[in-house]
């Protein structure tokens, strides 16, 4: 059943949920049962950190408590995701058996304390964990009131001891077979650096080895690895003990540590955990960014992913906790939906009172009360969720997408390059995506070994490393019609971050019609600018800055479209366009401004006659437009993250299912559309 997991067939609202620090509170307890039946809450994620208070003492366990809440829950209508507790261990444990606590890169193991620190390759702490999750299925997992497993807690992080070498050693022989493959494709004669054997293998340190790339690039990926191994271990747990619910883990924001899209194969549904930063600067920034990482999560397994935590008002850990405005935790809330998430849910229903997380927001807060202006917005957006509730299990069926492969970044950053004081990859990701949501496109983000099939334009921003075959892919894409946007700083090292020769971008010189020849990193505050060249085929008319990186290209058949305006390349192309088989392949050569990624998109869409989710809908300033899609219909998010009120000229053929007003959208305010479903062929 697992990977044919698609949707709960309903929307799901709810939160966190840890009863277990208030078992001495019954009427508190109670409470909370109404309050998030006012709330119209339907799930809970229960059990996250509750090891101890499941198994106070090594083989003894206390799971009436957590039974009365599954079947209270159950009794007034809310569901439970059930979490695995290996989050966090108890305290007997780490005592017990220290192999368990992780190893930082010095070789020093941990004390007890915290959480998320365990280590994944620890055989007892693979049995202990396989012990507690094969129990918590027994005992709960047919419970017709628990739906889903939550694994762990924001998997992440490293460790370093000798088990874990002995098994990375183990992986690197399996991926290279010998140690003089190995030294070739780690490039090791460099600074004397070859191994003799993988028994010397040690993993990339500061008080040892960090400057051979390929060694720090497959540690990452051997920590993913490791990593997804645990979270099947896990789920195999439950799997054996006869439980068949589908199984989450839940991811964290543009989280550097792990490769996600691994994770694609061992999860039966995608979730994330968002805390974005409101109100620092222009909410609409803000919204994009998160935007931005919906449509990573979601395409992930291109169905339907679940808003695991967010927060219901200000987060206790950011450098500045700022409440959130009236209505925007229910433009945030619904944000996530739009972009295909099927539940919202918080961390957390009830603030704690002690320790560390006592000040974070949360739906109940220690006053305890209804009458609050938070309580009021979740009960507000609850009632959303269930007017929309029949969106559940809908699709985004995007037709764009753009590039951000993990571990293409992780090589980039690590090599010495051009700019070691940023390169600013994810920012020129954005500006892809930002205009083609301003021309009022679905995006999805892929990273490079996912399929181009559904795509008619693609933005492949800062492709520093090639993965195997990536080139190949690019080269039918563009072949059989799509349209390509690749930028500066692409296809210049292989999978194991050995330069490629012969000129960059490797593979595909011939489609872009050009070459790379030099990188100009520029200072911090330095600008150079692209000029138009008269005529070009867009129509654009107006100069860009540039700035940060400014590729200079050798072009042997690509029309140039804009020339730099400075320095002793001033003239020298900026902008790049070449036929290409059926399709067409843009070089952007510099680090543009925002202006000139949504000029030149929106111009290339409308000559190619590209057509967004509402043909000729002008998208005011603020405005993002998404789509949601079922078999028949067809549901359209229009939001206005603006700092003004927008006025929308629609078209009469989609009928107002949420909202208003279809002229007109408040600030934070949200309108859902929906209409039949039109298919657009490739
Ligand atoms: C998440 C974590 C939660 C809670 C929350 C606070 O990253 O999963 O357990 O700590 O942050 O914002």
């Amino acid at each position: 059943m697992a990977e044919k997991f698609h949707s709960f067939g309903r929307m799901l609202y709810g939160g966190d949920y840890n009863p277990e620090q208030w078992l001495d509170h019954p009427e508190i307890l109670k409470k909370d049962i109404e309050m998030m039946k006012e709330a119209q809450i339907n799930v809970v994620s229960l059990g996250i950190f509750s090891w101890s208070a499941i198994e106070p003492e090594e083989g003894r366990y206390r799971f009436d408590w957590m039974e009365e809440r599954i079947n209270t829950l159950h009794e007034n209508g809310i569901s439970v995701f059930l979490a695995t507790p290996s989050g966090s261990r108890p305290r007997w444990m780490a005592e017990k058996y220290p192999e368990i606590r992780r190893t930082d890169p010095f070789g020093r193991r941990g004390l007890y304390g915290g959480r998320h620190n365990h280590c994944y390759t620890s055989p007892v702490y693979r049995r202990e964990v396989r012990r507690i999750n094969m129990e918590l299925a027994r005992r709960f997992g047919d419970h017709p009131g628990v739906i889903a497993w939550h694994i762990s807690n924001e998997y992440g992080g490293e460790c370093y001891c000798p088990l874990c070498q002995a098994e990375f050693r183990g992986w690197l022989k399996k991926k290279y077979g010998t140690i003089e493959e190995l030294n070739r494709r780690w490039y090791t004669s460099f600074w004397s650096h070859e191994y003799n054997n993988f028994d010397q293998v040690e993993a990339p340190s500061p008080m040892g080895d960090s400057c051979v790339n390929g060694l720090n690039l497959d540690w990452k990926r051997f920590v993913t690895d490791r990593t997804a191994d645990f979270a099947r271990w896990e789920i195999q747990a439950l799997r054996d003990a006869g439980s068949e619910k589908p199984a989450t883990v839940n991811m964290m924001y543009y989280f550097d540590g792990l490769n996600y899209h691994k994770f694609a194969d061992v999860v039966d549904f995608i979730s994330w955990d968002s805390y974005p930063s409101w109100h620092n600067g222009p909410e609409y920034a803000t919204a994009m960014d998160t935007a931005m990482y919906h449509d990573l999560m979601r395409s992930i397994q291109k169905k339907p992913f679940f808003l695991m935590e967010s927060c219901p008002s200000a987060t206790n850990w950011q450098p500045v906790s700022k409440l959130k405005r009236p209505g925007m935790l229910e433009a945030a809330s619904l944000q996530a939906v739009a972009h295909g998430a099927d539940s919202v849910q918080y961390f957390q229903i009830r603030q704690g009172r002690g320790c560390s997380e006592k000040f974070h927001g949360a739906v109940i807060d220690h006053y305890g009360g209804n009458d609050t202006r938070v309580f009021r917005e979740v009960k507000r957006t609850g009632a959303d969720l269930q007017l929309l509730s029949d969106l559940a299990g809908s699709d985004v069926r995007a037709r764009t997408a753009v590039v951000y492969d993990w571990e293409s970044r992780w090589a980039m950053e690590d090599a010495q390059g051009p700019r070691n004081v940023g390169l600013h990859h994810k920012d020129t990701v954005q500006k892809s995506y930002i205009a083609l949501r301003k021309a009022g496109f679905d995006v999805d983000v892929i990273d490079m070994e996912q399929p181009l099939d559904d795509y008619q334009v693609l933005a492949v921003p800062m492709a520093y490393m090639f993965r195997a075959g990536f080139e190949e892919k690019l080269r039918a894409y563009v072949a059989r019609g799509g349209i390509l946007f690749m930028t500066y700083w692409s296809g210049i090292a292989d999978e194991t971050d050995l330069c490629f020769l012969g000129g960059t971008p490797h593979g595909l010189m011939d489609v872009l019609g050009l070459r790379h020849e030099e990188i100009d990193a520029l200072y911090d505050g330095e600008k150079n600018s692209a000029v138009p060249v008269k005529g070009n085929p867009l129509g654009l008319t107006r100069s860009y800055s540039c700035e940060n990186l400014c590729d200079l290209v050798k072009v042997t058949d690509a029309q140039v479209l804009f020339t730099y305006g400075e320095d002793f390349y001033a003239g020298e192309p900026a902008f790049t366009c070449h036929s290409w088989g059926e399709g067409k392949a843009y070089y952007i050569c510099g680090d543009m401004e925002q202006a000139f990624y949504d000029d030149v998109y929106a111009a290339v869409m409308e000559q190619s006659g590209i057509l967004p989710a509402i043909p000729g809908l002008r998208i005011p300033e603020g405005v993002e437009v998404s789509t949601r899609e079922s078999d028949t219909a067809v549901y359209v998010f229009i939001q206005n993250f603006g700092r003004e009120e927008a006025v929308l000229d629609l078209p009469g053929d989609l009928e107002l299912i949420f909202g208003e007003s279809r002229e007109k959208l408040p600030v934070y305010g949200t309108m859902v559309l929906a209409g039949k479903k039109q298919s657009q062929e490739i």
